[in-house]
């Protein structure tokens, strides 16, 4: 008889982790520290714009590529950012999330047997991505600071060595999920000279462009000269304003990239939320100082879970960007990551992402585990209560 099997490419990946660990923690009555979404209300301004074009009837499909209120609204923040005219006609495609930018953008451009170089830890997505637009991961690694406070890096000579005459691109996360690094102008422009010398596009996954801490800056690989026209910029509504169950991101690219993006995007989705674009619009002409107060807020948010976990026995490597902190678990003498998060959901009650899932070698990660802190300060304060339990397992 026969039985109904998924395909091979499905075969090849593990449900998300992340994901998985967001229902562990609700069966046990966790706190959540693992999923990176806010448990604090969006700003008003955009959830009344929001109900507004439910409003006036805003109900239908949207043009596939993207509504032209938002699609004008990135065009023009990413001119006035960093110097760089983008038309929105031509070079935005609005999607559901930077989750389906990424995907569509991987199948517009990959051929079956092209490499894509990616940075690990990753952002678990990249890893199935490559595998179902038929792409091939190459990973270079990038390795935790020594000292409380320094930075991740990557040798240069290893990132060298992973471009070749089948490597059709390069994903970068600045700033980094799960590392929190935010790559600098000289490492962007290393990476921008083998894009150049091997005819590489690069693909920049920018969510959290506006979440920087202490005095850094974030630079847009796109901006940067001799990259206006190979690379393809990933961004969306989700982290900027705690939207993320809205799914509402978008890719801007050369105009012949963007014509084959649009062309999967509009088979896999059609198009993204028709009302939410339109809130999105209005999102984006929010005024300076909600850009400061974000990153001002996490920052707070950063600096109260991190004594907290340091007490508890984690080792933590700083953040500079986005929200969430890498942790070495060493001290707590456990045989992995995953043993480890299972006892932390379960016993003590705080769920966290095993390092593993960020690492193509789950070996990499096991010493390894991720707490992401967009939560309000009760649940952050709440996590540290129960982590106190934790100090007795040293
Ligand atoms: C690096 C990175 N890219 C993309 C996403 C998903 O973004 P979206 O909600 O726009 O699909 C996340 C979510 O955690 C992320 O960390």
């Amino acid at each position: 008889m026969l039985r109904p099997r998924g395909s091979k490419k499905a075969a090849q990946f593990t449900e998300s982790v992340i994901r998985e660990m967001t229902r562990l923690a609700h069966q046990h009555g966790a706190v959540n520290l693992s999923q990176g979404f806010p448990d604090f209300p969006a700003p008003a301004a955009i959830k009344e714009a929001a109900c507004a074009a439910i409003n006036a009837d805003v109900n239908q499909y949207a043009v596939t590529w993207g509504a032209r209120p938002l699609r004008e609204a990135v065009a023009r923040e990413f001119s006035r950012r960093y110097a760089l005219p983008i038309v929105a006609d031509e070079q935005v495609t609005v999607c559901c999330g930077s989750t389906e930018a990424m995907i569509a953008t991987l199948m517009a451009i990959t051929n079956p047997g092209d490499e894509v170089v990616v940075f690990e830890p990753f952002y678990e997505n990249y890893g199935p991505d490559a595998i179902l637009s038929g792409a091939k991961p190459r990973f270079v690694k990038l390795r935790p600071p020594d000292s409380p406070d320094g930075e991740w890096t990557f040798d240069e000579r290893e990132l060298r060595a992973a471009f070749h005459s089948h490597t059709k691109a390069i994903i970068v996360n600045t700033p980094n999920n799960p590392t929190g690094k935010v790559f600098t102008r000289s490492e962007l422009e290393l990476i921008r000279d083998l894009c150049v010398e091997f005819n590489v596009l690069a693909i920049t996954d920018e969510i959290y462009e506006h979440i920087l801490y202490d005095g850094t800056r974030h630079i847009s690989m796109a901006a940067l000269d001799g990259m206006r026209d190979r690379t393809i910029t990933i961004n969306g509504l989700s982290k900027t304003y705690s939207v993320t169950g809205w799914r509402v991101g978008w890719a801007v690219a050369p105009p012949a990239i963007t014509d084959a993006i649009r062309k999967v995007h509009d088979f896999l989705t059609v198009g993204a939320p028709a009302p939410l674009q339109e809130a999105g619009a209005a999102a984006l002409g929010l005024p300076a100082t909600y850009y400061q107060e974000l990153a001002e807020g996490y920052r707070k948010r950063r600096d109260r879970l991190l004594p907290v976990l340091t007490e508890a026995g984690f080792r933590c490597f700083l953040p500079r960007g986005a929200y969430y902190v890498m942790t070495d678990i060493s001290s707590f003498r456990f045989a992995n990551d995953l043993e480890f998060v299972k006892y932390l959901v379960k016993d003590i009650g705080v769920a966290s992402v095993p390092g593993s899932s960020f690492y193509d070698d789950a070996r990499d990660g096991a010493q390894q585990v991720r707490f992401a802190f967009c939560k309000k300060d009760a649940t952050l304060d709440a996590a540290g209560e129960r982590l106190k339990k934790l100090r007795t397992r040293k």
